[in-house]
């Protein structure tokens, strides 16, 4: 059997070939946002239901789930754009999400990036629909040039400018999600 090899080689980077985010502030910010949302959870009466976003806020929840000191309960939602080109037409597909388990739960969504807003709205909207007792979002990072519709981030990591990012979860054609920085690709 002949061995295959996987490319995985960073891409180029930024112009300047530095990580635009490094792993160490990456550490620091979530932290930081963990201990706010302790801070906001820290008198509710049932686990927090973090719902994380597949495939690419896996590797920031994870962080992020273990700077809380609150307990907290892990579920998951993939969410992908119906067919090809489909970003425009704002159709946002879920699947993979545990129903009815969110009823009087406060949950709060774990989101790599906030682009267009589409994603976090579409998961927003379907667990409303369950009547949770809270639900709020949590978003490592958020490019507000492409917005396209209106989504409230409560915790924040990073405001970046418009450019594709890739690391610490993010990928490109579902490669470079391992890299320990976020860099931009161009
Ligand atoms: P939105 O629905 O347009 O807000 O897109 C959000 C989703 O698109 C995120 O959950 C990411 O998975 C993906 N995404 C958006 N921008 C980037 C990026 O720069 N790098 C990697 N994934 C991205
Ligand atoms: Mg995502």
């Amino acid at each position: 059997m002949p061995e295959v090899l996987i490319q995985t080689k960073p891409p180029a980077t930024s112009s300047t070939g530095k990580a635009m985010i490094s792993s160490a502030r990456i550490a620091r910010r979530v932290r930081r946002l963990g201990r706010q949302i302790s801070v906001a959870y820290a008198d509710i009466q049932t686990p927090l239901v973090m719902l994380v976003i597949l495939k690419g806020a896996t590797v920031f929840a994870a962080d992020l789930l273990r700077s809380l000191s609150v307990p907290a309960e892990l579920e998951f939602v993939r969410a992908a754009s119906y067919g090809a080109g489909t970003a425009s037409s704002g159709r946002v597909r879920l699947a993979h999400m545990v129903e009815g388990t969110f009823a009087n739960r406060h949950v709060l969504l774990v989101e790599d990036i906030v682009d267009s807003g589409r994603t976090a709205e579409a998961v927003a909207k379907r667990v409303m629909q369950t009547k949770p007792a809270s639900l709020r979002l949590a978003a490592l990072l958020d490019r507000p040039a492409r917005r396209v519709v209106n989504v409230k981030i409560d915790f924040r990591g990073f405001v970046i400018p418009d450019r594709f990012v890739i690391g610490y979860g993010l990928d490109y054609a579902g490669l470079y999600r391992e890299l320990p920085d976020i860099h931009s690709l161009g």
